[in-house]
Formats: structure tokens, sequence, C-alpha cells
């Protein structure tokens, strides 16, 4: 499973029109929901170099780019989605926020039977020690809010500098709105 996966896996579960992607990046997950005709809305911050929304995908008539912090995004926006997605965000979101206020405002924003698709790097990662790891225990408040549909443990082999060879320990879920 990888993130691709999991977000056709959606799109193919329940009729899925409106999207928002939390922290888009590079866009690529944004538009595979406008390929399936889904209008979706994409949230990033774009202040990382190397994570630019890129341009072009600004013009695409499925796509509406919002340079805009998360917490701004969520705070500010009154529109409904049926599916919400949120890859490799959390880890590097404070706990405060992520166990405190995050999953109520997803919910409310989500219609009936709405889905969010979501992954983060779990305790057992040893690379991302510096980001904020969990595991199911501290993210119990997501119980609150939504059923887990479908969850899946991975772990991925990659290599790259500065430490090469490394693992890994991604948490894959998806979520129903209760
Ligand atoms: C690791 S990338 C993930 C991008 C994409 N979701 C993916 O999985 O490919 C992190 C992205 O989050 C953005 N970002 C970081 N902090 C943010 C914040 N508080 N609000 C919105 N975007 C943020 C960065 O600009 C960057 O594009």
């Amino acid at each position: 499973m990888n993130q691709s996966e999991l977000i056709v896996k959606a799109l193919q579960g329940h009729k899925v029109s409106t999207v928002l992607d939390l922290w888009a990046g590079r866009g690529q997950d944004s538009l595979l929901c406008a390929s399936y005709g889904c209008k979706v809305d994409a949230v990033d911050a774009n202040k990382m170099k190397l994570w630019q929304f890129p341009s072009h995908l600004k013009q695409h008539p499925n796509i509406s780019f919002h340079e805009k912090m998360i917490h701004e995004y969520l705070q500010e926006n009154t529109k409904k989605y049926d599916l919400i997605m949120m890859f490799n965000a959390i880890n590097f979101l404070k706990p405060e926020y992520v166990q405190g206020k995050l999953f109520e405002l997803l919910s409310n924003m989500l219609n009936e039977k709405g889905t969010i698709v979501m992954n983060y790097f779990r305790k057992e990662d040893e690379t991302m020690k510096d980001t904020n790891l969990y595991d199911e225990e501290e993210l119990a408040v997501i119980d609150k809010y939504c059923s887990i549909e479908y969850s899946k443990y991975e772990v991925v082999d990659d290599q790259h500098p500065p430490m090469w060879f490394h693992q890994h320990h991604i948490q894959y879920l998806m979520l129903r709105k209760l």
C-alpha cells in the first residue's frame, strides 16, 4: 500500500466529488483526485523550496490552490468535503494540536460518511526522530470522531543521502466520519 493506492481505494469506495488536500506539497495527490473528476482544494504554505505546488497545477480546472498554513485554513474554511487527504503531515504539526483540535476540525469539515486518508511515521521510525512520532495509543483521539475503516503498518526501505539505506515505519489509515 502506498498513498496513491490508498487514495484510489477511497475514491472507489464511496462517491467522492469534493476533496481537501492538506499539505498538498508537489500536488501529485490533488492531480490524482482531479483525474477522477473531483473538485480539489489544495492547501500548502509553499514555504519549502523542495515542496512547491507546481504553477501549471494552479491552472487546473478542477484544482484550487490555497497558499495557507493548515491551522489558518481549518479555522477559516466553511466548506464541507467528501474526502480529506493528509499525507506526511501530522508528524510536523504540534502534538497539542494533533491530539487536541485537529480531528474534531477535520470531522466537522466532512460530509456525512466522509473519509479521511492519511499516514504518519510511527514511534519505531529511527530516522524521523526529530519529528513528533506517534502510535495508536497517542492518536486515540481519532476514535472520538471517526471509525477506522482500514489500517496498515508498513516498513518501507529507502536509500538517499545523508544516511543512505534506512527504513521508514509508516502507518496508513482510512477513517470514516462517525
Ligand atoms: C513532507 S511534504 C508532504 C507533501 C504531500 N502531502 C506528500 O505527501 O507528498 C510537506 C509539505 O507541507 C508543507 N507545510 C509544512 N508545514 C505546513 C503548515 N503548517 N501548513 C501548511 N503546509 C505546511 C510544506 O510546504 C510541504 O509542501
